[in-house]
């Protein structure tokens, strides 16, 4: 399947688009607007791999929303971009909220 995954260069992001295209040989679409939680090291090989496309996108952002879903067309969504370190959050909340 092509599978958009938002937050693929995240802590459970990484490993799940490592299994998709490893484990599962899907097709993944990896929309993540690269914070200070993103590591393409985590990828592994799978940052270079043909199954792989890496889109540096906020999901914010509508219009770029769209555009990947309209040029992708893709089979299922999974939504793993997310803040979700507490430090940050008290800094911070309205990004969490
Ligand atoms: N890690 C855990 O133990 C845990 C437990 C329960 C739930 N969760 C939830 O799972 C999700 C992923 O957690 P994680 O630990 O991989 O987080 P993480 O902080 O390691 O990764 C989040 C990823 O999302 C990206 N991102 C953040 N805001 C974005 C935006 N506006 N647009 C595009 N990309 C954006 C970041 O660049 C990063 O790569 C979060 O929603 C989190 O709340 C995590």
């Amino acid at each position: 399947m092509k599978i958009p995954l938002t937050g693929g260069c995240g802590f459970i992001g990484s490993a799940v688009v490592r299994q998709a295209i490893c484990q599962e040989g899907h097709y993944i679409v990896n929309i993540d607007k690269m914070t200070y939680a993103a590591s393409e090291g985590a990828l592994e090989d799978t940052l270079t791999h043909q199954s792989h496309a890496l889109l540096r996108q906020d999901i914010y952002e509508g219009a770029g929303i769209r555009a990947a879903f309209a040029e992708h067309q893709p089979d299922v969504v999974m939504h793993l971009a997310g803040e979700c370190h507490a430090d940050s959050s008290i800094d911070g909340p309205a990004a969490f909220v």
